[in-house]
């Protein structure tokens, strides 16, 4: 393996349109911080690059909602953002954000270099037009329904119901998001990067040289590029953005994707604008990006090309992209508010960022989408921190205390049990490095967390508090042994739970400490006074759950109400107009499957006169359509009668669409005469 001198980490920029959710803590900013700790525990030279994202249509199209400017919008979400990060322990080196003037030079620059070099090709093709809004339709201004899964709401960009990525032109029944209007065609240009002409020694550098990068994240490049890279454009019409910085070019700024990850290197460049050169251009760097699984492609195809378009820069040697986090079964969404934001965790969690931090890891979504369970989160709290880490560290130190008055005894003899149990110890290191250095980080703190198991294990086999009446050297022996595995407690959990290794190591009074230190038996000098101990964690319990449960349960409530309100907002109708349906209740006699029509069901309806035959799609709510007979339903009697498959039908049979897409027969709840108005 190649030998670095030094690593740049970056994590993905987050969109300033909203705060940040644990979905994000878990997939990106929790693991990189760990990577980056353990590299600094090790004494290496690392640099942890983040900041805001502020481009891009969602940021403008909220400003719009609010009526007010995206400048407005970034400039408060990305404080909101940059303190959650900072109260989380998320140690950046520098937290910027793309509306710097930095970063406006740098982009720009790059753009401009890979222009002058014939980078881009530059093509004039037709794009949708809002004529009463007056501009060009990119992306997410525009709206329609996805013509992979019939989502209705799929944007220009990307269907968020099937994740397929779509052009705008791919929508059925396109609508503008400005105005709602239907857009036209209109001719634009913008500068494409030819990706189908860095597709040969993109294949050769992820297929042949990176078979080592994860399995989702190799697997998504495999997939892009056997499917054939196409040019892609780096420029839209917007009023949001960097301007492209060249002649003829009024109206258009860069593509949010184009500038956003050049966003690692100006803040780069703002924090150290003497060296930063040496953080992206040496060939001894090691850059590393954390990002998320939508974000695969932009990381490991696209800026890749922009770098090489460039020439100058070096590119990522891994990407250890995460898969998705859910919520109690749900797909985290900031518009649905489905999510645990952190800054109101903490509001109701107040000082248990590690608790967070802990859970987040133990669930990672590495290899697959996890989901997120508050009574997954109470049960990981009260059993394993509280009951094993807190219990051990609590123990060893409130004896030390109590027979030693806080002071480092003395090692005597040890048993062979002693002997075994620094025997267990001796793997862990190894295993934590191996694993961290895999990028699998809930393995790695399952492996550190043996150490408090192995240490709680020890006090109860050992029971100090018994041998106390009889033989304190003994207890000299088993307090000494205990105290030193407390102390390597601290450094192994340092990158994961940075709070708590704080607390810890003020409690044992550790000044230094390395990571080569973890595995030694005399990180405590005997005599060397402790402080004063403290609970590390405590108990979560049932109704402080149980409030969060609630707080979900309210959020799903509230956006049905909210989707129930869309949904029903139509056109007023006259009192005459709705005056003109004949709604009436009847009695079904028949009712049985439509021969080769998979939706339609026949029924025969006793109406009060006579009887009458109906056609009805509800076919697949009702998979035995012998049960309705003898049961009543309502209809409209005056609906023009049309012929289905043959049949005339007579009417039409009114039912309700549930949350799960069945339809439901509206039914009397009690008898009524046959013919019966419904007014
Ligand atoms: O998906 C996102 O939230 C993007 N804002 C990530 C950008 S990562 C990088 F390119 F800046
Ligand atoms: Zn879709």
């Amino acid at each position: 393996m190649k030998q670095f001198k030094r690593t740049t980490v970056t994590s993905a920029l987050p969109y300033a349109n909203g705060p940040v959710h644990i979905g994000h803590l878990a997939g990106v900013y929790i693991p990189a911080d760990i990577y980056v700790r353990y590299l600094r525990l090790k004494n290496e030279e690392v640099l942890f690059i983040g900041g805001s994202d502020e481009h891009g249509v969602p940021i403008t199209l909220k400003a719009k909602k609010e009526g007010v400017s995206p400048q407005d919008i970034v400039d408060r979400y990305h404080n909101i953002i940059k303190k959650s990060f900072e109260d989380f322990g998320i140690t950046f080196d520098i937290y910027s954000r793309t509306s710097s003037a930095t970063h406006r030079q740098v982009a720009s620059d790059i753009f401009k270099t890979i222009n002058e070099k014939g980078g881009f090709i530059e093509k004039t093709n037709e794009q949708y037009y809002d004529e009463s809004a007056q501009q060009f339709l990119a992306d997410r201004y525009i709206t329609g329904k996805c013509p992979h899964c019939g989502n209705e709401n799929a944007y220009g960009d990307q269907c968020e119901s099937c994740g397929t990525s779509l052009n705008a032109t791919d929508l059925i029944h396109p609508k503008s998001a400005i105005s709602g209007s239907v857009p036209v065609m209109r001719e634009t240009k913008h500068w494409y990067l030819p990706l189908d002409q860095h597709e040969a020694w993109l294949r050769k550098w992820i297929l042949e040289e990176h078979k080592e990068w994860k399995a989702n994240v190799y697997g998504q490049c495999k997939s892009w590029l056997d499917m054939g890279l196409q040019p892609r454009a780096v420029s839209r019409d917007l009023d949001w953005g960097i301007p492209v910085p060249v002649p003829n070019a009024e109206g258009k700024v860069l593509y949010v994707w184009f500038d956003a990850p050049i966003g690692y290197i100006s803040n780069t460049k703002e924090l150290l604008p003497d060296s930063w050169e040496k953080w992206w251009k040496d060939p001894e760097t090691r850059l590393l990006h954390f990002i998320g699984k939508d974000n695969i492609v932009f990381h490991c195809i696209v800026f890749p090309a922009v770098l090489k378009a460039e020439g100058s820069y070096i590119l990522p040697d891994n990407v250890p992209a995460n898969e998705f986090l859910n919520l109690e079964g749900d797909k985290i969404s900031t518009s649905r508010n489905w999510a645990v934001w952190l800054h109101e965790y903490l509001e109701d969690f107040p000082g248990k960022q590690d608790v967070l931090r802990y859970v987040l890891t133990a669930n990672a979504p590495e290899t697959k989408d996890n989901d997120f369970t508050w009574k997954d989160f109470q049960a990981r709290n009260n059993n394993e921190l509280v009951a094993i880490f807190g219990n051990f560290i609590n123990r060893a130190l409130v004896l030390t205390q109590k027979y030693y008055e806080g002071i480092v005894p003395s090692l005597g003899t040890m048993t062979d049990y002693d002997k075994q149990t620094l025997e267990e110890f001796v793997n862990i290191k190894t295993n934590v490095e191996k694993l961290l250095n895999n990028f699998r980080f809930r393995d790695a703190q399952k492996e550190a967390m043996t150490l408090a198991r192995i240490g709680n294990k020890y006090l109860a086999d050992t029971e100090p508090w018994k041998v106390a009446k009889t033989d304190m050297d003994r207890v000299a022996t088993i307090m000494h042994l205990s105290l030193q595995v407390a102390a390597n407690l601290a450094i192994a959990f340092e990158p994961f739970l940075p709070f708590t290794s704080k607390k810890l190591r003020t409690m044992l009074s550790m000044k230094n400490f390395n990571w080569s230190d973890l595995g030694k038996m005399d990180l405590l000098a005997v005599g060397q006074q402790l402080g004063t101990p403290e609970l590390l964690f405590d108990k979560i319990e049932d109704e402080t759950i149980d409030a969060q449960i609630k707080k979900l349960q309210d959020t799903k409530i509230a956006n049905e109400t909210a989707n129930f309100k869309a949904a029903t907002v139509k056109e007023n109708v006259a009192f005459e107009d709705f005056m003109k349906m004949d709604i009436r209740v009847g009695t079904v006699l028949n009712c049985e499957r439509v021969p080769k029509a998979d939706k339609l069901l026949k029924f025969r309806i006793a109406d009060g006169l006579q009887e009458r035959t109906i056609l009805s799609g509800i076919a697949q709510s009702y998979p035995n359509p012998a049960e309705l007979i003898g049961t009543q339903v309502c209809f409209i009697a005056n609906f023009e009668p049309r012929k289905l498959r043959g049949i005339m039908s007579e009417g039409m049979i009114l039912s309700a669409e549930n949350a799960d897409g069945k339809l439901v027969l509206i039914q009397p709840k009690v008898e009524v005469s046959n013919g019966a108005e419904v007014k």
